[in-house]
């Protein structure tokens, strides 16, 4: 995981290597021809995992009064829309390499624009490691 996603909450932190592992694989199943059949049941895995990851911080903004809940849950929905655009409408397999990328980019700009903002804020209340470390 890139540094600049880590946000020195560690369940967040946690929440997030298991989140790039599973893109990471997402990436590999797509590249490789013999490995296409990972990818739905992957795609599964990230939803689960994120909505579960969403839910988790969407609570701990609830329980601090962060001001920006509104917004950085919008940005989680937005994601979900995307990988609910495909359930909704499967893939043809040459489009999966321009999905795959897609969801890796909307992922890793919600980290660095909303999660790290998050921290700057519930950092400063609750006793967590400093960013990058
Ligand atoms: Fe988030
Ligand atoms: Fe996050």
């Amino acid at each position: 995981m890139d540094r600049k996603h880590l946000l020195g909450i560690p369940e967040i932190d946690v929440q997030h290597a298991a989140i790039c592992e599973l893109l990471a694989a997402l990436r590999n199943a797509i590249a490789l021809d013999d490995q296409r059949h990972l990818i739905h049941p992957a795609l599964k895995r990230l939803h689960h995992l994120l909505a579960t990851h969403f839910t988790y911080e969407e609570e701990m903004m609830r329980m601090m009064n962060y001001p920006d809940l509104q917004q950085h849950t919008k940005s989680h929905n937005k994601v979900l829309l995307l990988l609910k655009t495909y359930f909704d409408h499967p893939l043809a397999p040459g489009d999966h390499d321009a999905f795959g990328k897609a969801i890796h980019d909307k992922l890793s700009a919600h980290i660095v624009e909303h999660d790290t903002s998050m921290h700057a804020m519930i950092g400063p209340r609750v006793k967590v490691a400093p960013r990058g470390q």
